[in-house]
């Protein structure tokens, strides 16, 4: 099968200047897939990601520039992350109330299936990441939100729970999933974690499916697509 006929969809990315949202845009575009992206800074959007990709203008707060942004678009991924303890970047603001925002605007404008990149440990309310504004408990409210919404009437979602991020290049590690919210550590190239996310808008055993995921040691992977079997049926 060609890349093109994998999905025909077109996704829309929130969070796509940011260093995993960045690798979720390449990998789209690996695959063939149509690409818009939601920014407040449009032209730091368009630096960053080239002329192949839409870009919406708009923030997180409006959901009107959120409405925009979906309309027309059959899957949505987040890659949104705050990086202020207050303001419009804190954990309350972006991991919680602008992805709820975005599951409630994408069900309504009849987006099929919501991927979204949360964290290891977002159930443990007495982690010490969560003195960062309360950032896991952020999160996991926001994972409660999608799976309720999409978990029904025909929609879908993937929530990877990915350990600390590093950067490189993907498909040079093993893989060890989980579910549960067992593991304590462990540490994941966001560009695989972009991957998993990316093959979910077309995996059947990738939907509903919430799990944990780290680097294995180095093993050059052809395919991601083998760990979803890993995991147990929703
Ligand atoms: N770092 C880790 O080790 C780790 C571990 C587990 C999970 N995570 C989670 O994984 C996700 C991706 O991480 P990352 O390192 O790729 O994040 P990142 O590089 O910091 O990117 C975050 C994205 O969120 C956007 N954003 C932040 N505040 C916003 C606002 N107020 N309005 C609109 N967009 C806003 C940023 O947009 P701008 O470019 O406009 O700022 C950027 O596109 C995050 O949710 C993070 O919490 C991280």
């Amino acid at each position: 099968m060609s890349n093109e006929q994998l999905y025909s969809g077109k996704v829309l990315v929130a969070g796509a200047t940011g260093k995993t949202g960045q690798w979720v845009v390449k990998r789209l575009l690996h695959y063939g897939i149509s690409v818009r992206v939601l920014s407040r800074d449009a032209e730091k959007a368009r630096g960053l990601l080239g002329a192949r990709v839409e870009i919406i203008g708009g923030k997180i707060q409006s959901t009107t520039d959120i409405a925009r942004a979906v309309a027309g678009c059959s899957a949505v991924i987040s890659t949104l992350g705050s990086n202020a303890v207050s303001g419009e970047s804190s954990p309350a603001e972006v991991d919680r109330d602008g992805v709820i925002r975005l599951v409630d605007e994408a069900a309504k404008a009849g987006v099929k299936h919501f991927g979204i990149v949360s964290s290891l440990a977002v159930t443990k309310w007495y982690h010490p990441l969560n003195l960062f504004a309360g950032v896991l408990t952020k999160k996991w409210e926001a994972e409660e939100h999608v799976r309720a919404v999409f978990g029904k009437d025909g929609r879908s979602y993937t929530i990877v729970r990915p350990g600390g991020l590093k950067d490189g290049e993907p498909l040079l590690n093993k893989l060890h999933v989980d579910t549960g919210d067992k593991l304590w550590n462990g540490f994941i190239n966001r560009a695989d974690v972009a991957e998993l996310l990316v093959l979910s808008l077309w995996l059947e055993k990738a939907k509903n499916k919430t799990f944990e995921v780290v680097n294995d040691v180095e093993e050059p992977q052809s395919d991601l697509a083998k760990y979803y079997d890993l995991l147990p049926m929703a």
